[in-house]
C-alpha cells in the first residue's frame, strides 16, 4: 500500500461542533490561528482524490469527523453519513483503497462537556458511534483505523504535555485516559469485527526512536512504557498495527538524577507531584522556534531530523508483535524546501526498505500529508504536503515529492530510472 493521509479536523473546515473549534477561538486560547475553512476538503474531496490517483498513489488514509455525524448525543446525521459514502466511493473512483480514521483527536463538544476521555462513558458512545457509522458505510471499506495516537492524546490532553484539551490534568487522569481509550479501541474494533468480518482493523501509533544515556533511561523507559507500550500491548489481537514515526527523543540525565527519578517514579505521591511538571516542561520547550535555536539539522516543527527513525519503531512493534501485518501510517517532514521532504521519503524508505529484506512484514506506506493542511495549534505556516494548498484560492499544486513518491508507488520500487522525473535511489 503506498499511500498519503489527512484527518478531518485538519483539511475540512468549519467543524463547528467540534470541541477543537470552541479551544482554538477563545480569547486566550495558545492556537496560533483559528483552522476556519481548512482546505476546504469537505468540498473539494472528489478532485482531491483524483488528484492522489494521478500521481500514482494506491491509498488514501483520511479521517470522519465525530462531531458531524453525531451533532449531539445520539442523535445521528444521515446527511452526514451520506457525505461520507460519496466520499469514499470518489476515493475508490480515483482507484485509492480508503483508510478511515474514526478518531483524530477531536471529540463532539457534547463529549468533552462529558469530560471527554475521562468519561466512564466515553468507551461505550465511541462504539455506539463506530457502529453506526460502519453499518452505514455497508462494505465499501475494509480498512479502518479506531483511534489515532492514543498516547498523544493522553499525554498532551489529560497529562498536560500539550495544551489541548484544556481540562482535570495530572497522572491520574493521565492514567485514566490511557485506560479508557484502550477500552474505547477494544470496544470499537469488536464492533467492527461483528459487522464486517472481513475488515482490518488497528490503531495509528505515536512512536519515536528512544535514546537515553544511562542517567536518562528510568525516564525513558517510564515515558515510553506510558506513551507507546500500553498501546502497542492492547494491540495484539488487531489485523494490522500502525506506526506514525517523525524522529527522535533522547533523554540525557546525570547520573544522581537518574537514580533519583528511578527512586520517584516508583512512589505514587512523588510520581504525581514529578511527572506533570516533566509535562509541563516538554510542553514550554516544543515550541519550534525554542527547538530550532538547540541546534543541529530540524524541521520546521523544530524536530531533529530523523528519517530513518521510523524503520527503528518498526523494528520495535515487529519484536513485540513477530508476524504481525505492519503498515507506516504517518512519516513525513515540515519544511519549505521540498527537496528535503524528497530526502526525507527517500531515507525513510531506504531503512524501510532493509527491513523488509530482513523478513519484517512491512504491508505499506502511508506518507503524511497529502496536503499542506492545519496543523493543530500552529496552523497553517507548517508546510507538510506533497500537494501545495494556497488558502487564499484553495488551488492545489503537486510538490516535486508528490512525483517522486507517486514514481515509487506505481512501480512498487525504490529505485526507478534516473531519467524518470520521480527520481531514484
Ligand atoms: C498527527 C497529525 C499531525 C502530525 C504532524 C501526528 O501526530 O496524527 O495530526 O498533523 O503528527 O504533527
Amino acid at each position: 500500500m503506498w499511500g498519503a493521509a489527512t484527518s478531518a479536523y485538519q483539511t475540512e473546515g468549519g467543524n463547528a461542533n467540534s470541541d477543537w473549534w470552541d479551544w482554538e477561538l477563545r480569547p486566550d486560547s495558545p492556537a496560533r490561528e483559528p483552522s476556519g475553512t481548512a482546505i476546504e476538503a469537505y468540498k473539494r474531496y472528489a478532485r482531491d482524490a483524483a488528484m492522489l490517483g494521478e500521481l500514482g498513489l494506491n491509498t488514501y488514509r483520511f479521517g470522519f469527523e465525530w462531531s458531524r455525524i453525531e451533532p449531539e448525543e445520539g442523535r445521528f446525521d444521515d446527511r452526514e453519513l451520506d457525505h461520507y459514502r460519496r466520499m469514499v466511493a470518489a476515493v475508490r473512483r480515483a482507484g485509492l483503497t480508503p483508510l478511515v480514521t474514526l478518531y483524530h483527536f477531536t471529540l463532539p463538544k457534547w463529549l468533552a462537556t462529558k469530560g471527554g476521555w475521562l468519561s466512564d462513558e466515553a468507551p461505550r458512545l465511541f462504539e455506539r458511534f463506530v457502529r453506526r457509522t460502519v453499518e452505514a458505510m455497508g462494505d465499501s471499506i475494509v480498512w479502518y483505523m479506531t483511534i489515532n495516537e492514543p498516547g498523544v492524546v493522553s499525554f498532551g490532553g489529560y497529562l498536560g504535555g500539550l495544551p489541548f484539551p484544556p481540562g482535570t490534568r495530572g497522572v491520574p487522569s493521565w492514567r485514566r485516559s490511557i485506560a479508557m481509550l484502550v477500552e474505547a479501541h477494544r470496544r470499537g474494533r469488536a464492533a467492527i469485527k461483528e459487522l464486517r468480518p472481513r475488515a482490518q482493523v488497528g490503531m495509528a501509533h505515536s512512536m519515536q526512536q528512544w535514546a537515553a544515556n544511562w542517567g536518562g533511561r528510568p525516564a525513558m523507559e517510564y515515558a515510553r512504557r506510558l506513551n507507546e507500550d500500553v498501546y502497542l500491548e492492547a494491540c495484539v489481537d488487531d489485523d494490522y498495527v500502525g506506526v506514525n514515526t517523525y524522529t527522535g527523543q533522547t533523554i540525557a540525565l546525570p547520573v544522581p538524577l537518574g537514580v533519583a527519578t528511578r527512586a520517584a517514579l516508583r512512589f505514587g505521591p512523588l510520581e504525581r507531584r514529578l511527572v506533570p511538571r516533566i509535562a509541563a516542561m516538554v510542553r514550554s520547550q516544543s515550541e519550534p522556534e525554542a527547538l530550532v535555536k538547540l541546534g543541529g539539522r530540524r524541521t520546521q516543527m523544530g524536530w531533529e531530523w530523523r528519517p530513518a527513525a521510523v524503520a527503528t519503531t518498526v523494528r520495535r512493534v515487529a519484536a513485540m508483535h513477530p508476524g504481525k501485518p505492519l503498515l507506516v501510517t504517518e512519516h513525513g517532514v515540515a519544511t519549505a524546501d521540498d527537496a528535503e521532504r524528497i530526502e526525507y521519503v527517500r531515507d525513510g524508505l531506504a531503512a524501510l526498505h532493509q527491513a523488509i529484506e530482513d523478513g519484517i512484514p512491512l504491508r505499506g506506506y502511508i506518507h503524511w500529508s497529502a496536503f499542506d493542511n492545519f496543523e493543530w495549534a500552529f496552523g497553517y505556516a507548517m508546510k507538510f504536503g506533497l500537494i501545495e494548498v494556497d488558502r487564499r484560492t484553495q488551488e492545489r499544486r503537486a510538490r516535486p515529492s508528490a512525483s517522486y513518491l507517486g514514481g515509487i508507488a506505481r512501480t512498487n520500487r525504490l529505485t526507478v530510472d534516473a531519467d524518470e522525473p520521480a527520481g531514484g535511489l
